[in-house]
């Protein structure tokens, strides 16, 4: 059984060279982690959370997916944004979507994909409540970029509804949600301008009293 050789002798190099610039960086950080950012973007292997932005390990707090949901029933990224917030303090939590997601075209389209499916339809809802908007786009795939922008604006949406960031507003903890946008083609973030930092930017439906 190989036991990947080359990503044991990556590791070691990598190692090496965080020491060589910043001797003690690992032991400095084996004590504490204090991130500011927590980072919901998805799995796709090009889209890695702290290279994006030029952060070191300990820097941001990451959950990944396929196309970077937050499901109100998902206990995985609901116990990550909790932590998050709650615990490590995090100032910022940024919802980052991508043009060119597989997950956003294959919710987009019509095909049978099995059960992700059933994960993916939080993006057909979102396709549904905007397809007037959509019709009105001339490709598949100028509706498909589009829809990515969307799925980032109903994250966002999703995060700032939870207990568990009206509750983190409701102590008077400073916490500001983004919806960010990256580009596969030039590597470049784009803000999509849908931060919400209180309780105000909500629906009033969605307010809890906290
Ligand atoms: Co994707």
């Amino acid at each position: 059984m190989s036991k990947l050789p080359n990503l044991f002798k990556n590791n070691r190099e990598w190692a090496a060279s965080v020491n060589a610039i910043d001797p003690g960086f690992f032991e400095k950080l084996s004590s504490q982690q204090a991130p500011e950012y927590l980072w919901i973007g998805c799995s796709d292997s090009r889209v890695p959370a702290n290279q994006i932005v030029g952060l070191l390990p300990g820097e941001v707090f990451v959950h990944r997916n396929v196309a970077n949901m937050v499901v109100h029933s998902d206990f995985n990224c609901l116990s990550v944004l909790q932590y998050a917030v709650e615990v490590l303090q995090v100032k910022h939590v940024l919802v980052v979507g991508h043009y060119d997601c597989g997950g956003v075209r294959a919710a987009y389209h019509n095909s049978d994909n099995g059960m992700i499916d059933n994960w993916l339809r939080n993006i057909k809802d979102v396709q549904f409540t905007h397809r007037a908007e959509l019709m009105g786009l001339a490709t598949d795939q100028q509706r498909i970029d589009r829809l990515v922008e969307l799925n980032v604006r109903s994250q966002v949406a999703h995060v700032c509804q939870t207990a568990i960031v009206q509750k983190a507003w409701g102590r008077g903890q400073s916490l500001t949600v983004h919806g960010w946008v990256y580009s596969l083609l030039d590597g470049l973030l784009k803000d999509l301008e849908c931060t919400v930092d209180s309780q105000e930017g909500l629906e009033p439906e969605y307010r809890i009293d906290c």
